[in-house]
């Protein structure tokens, strides 16, 4: 742990619950590895808190906020400016406090992008298949066609995967198909496509047996991304491996978005290798 001066900055966490996040152990490492005199620390806060929450953060100077469930989308009317692309996927995941000016950034769908593009995948003109159409789906759609890639997004209620293409389509032109998670559906989506991506929280600890996508229809040209990390190697990335293809686990999307956050509140170019290698123990020791 580095030592705490008068000077020290406070950056921190706010959720409720918050015992499992992994963030403090990233980017303490991150400070650590730096030499720089910051610190990171969890805060439950709960949601009829929050607001008194974001006014403490103000009133203590707090420099930097990772903000996670529940409050990704109720913290927005409480800050001062928002991000233009947080503002279009209607969520928050990082606050900005320069000189008690706040401002609302999303860096976890940023951090899906970085991680496709750190394995040399670049989205524009490419087919991807996104499995969900909750909170997470919505900000990988969103950053996935900003980047101009052409979506199928499937969902198990297809209501839900409907509402979420028509919101991107209000921003983005390019091709977008909603439908419902299906073997038959999935058959057709995975047809040509070059990457599919699980937003779902199945196959997530203890639903581990959990699949969202039957084995039979992985086949090796297509890179499987699952955003789950706890397991980090979930059935269906089994599965895909099995099959051939390439994959892509959640670690990596947590660390890039908490690279993009450190960036934002120390200027400072973040170490991934000494936050990957952080998150990875921070799991070990949470089993
Ligand atoms: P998050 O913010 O993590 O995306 P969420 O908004 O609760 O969480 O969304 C969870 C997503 O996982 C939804 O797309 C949900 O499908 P429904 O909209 O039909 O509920 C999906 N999901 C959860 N469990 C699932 C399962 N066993 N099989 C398929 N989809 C599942």
């Amino acid at each position: 742990m580095n030592s705490i001066t008068g000077k020290t900055k406070l950056c921190g966490i706010i959720g409720d619950p918050i015992e499992h996040t992994m963030s403090p152990a990233m980017h303490n490492a991150a400070f650590e590895a730096l030499g720089i005199d910051y610190t990171y620390l969890p805060f439950r806060v709960r949601p009829e808190e929050l607001k008194n929450a974001i006014a403490g953060l103000k009133a203590l100077g707090i420099v930097g906020l990772n903000v996670t469930i529940p409050h990704k989308v109720a913290v927005i009317p409480l800050l001062e400016r928002i991000d233009p692309l947080a503002g279009k996927m209607g969520a928050v995941n990082t606050i900005v406090n320069e000189g008690g000016l706040l401002t609302g950034y999303n860096t976890d769908a940023p951090g899906f992008l970085q991680a496709l593009r750190s394995k040399a995948i670049e989205p524009r003109g490419k087919k991807i298949v996104v499995i969900g159409a909750g909170g997470a789906a919505k900000g990988i759609s969103f950053i996935l066609a900003e980047a101009g890639a052409s979506l199928v997004i499937l969902n198990r209620t297809l209501s839900r995967a409907e509402e979420l293409a028509s919101q991107i389509a209000q921003f983005y032109q390019q091709d977008l198909k909603a439908m419902a998670l299906s073997e038959a559906n999935l058959k057709k989506a995975l047809d040509g496509a070059d990457v599919l991506v699980n937003t779902t929280s199945a196959g997530i600890v203890p639903d581990v047996d959990l699949t969202p996508v039957p084995a039979g229809l992985l086949k090796p040209d297509i890179i499987v991304f699952d955003i789950v990390y706890n397991p980090l190697e979930t059935r269906l990335l089994r599965e895909a491996k099995a099959a051939g293809a390439r994959t892509i686990d959640g670690l990596d999307m947590l660390v890039w978005q908490g690279v993009l956050a450190f960036e934002k509140w120390t200027g400072r170019k973040a170490p991934f290798d000494v936050m990957k290698q952080a998150a990875i123990k921070a799991l070990q020791n949470e089993k």
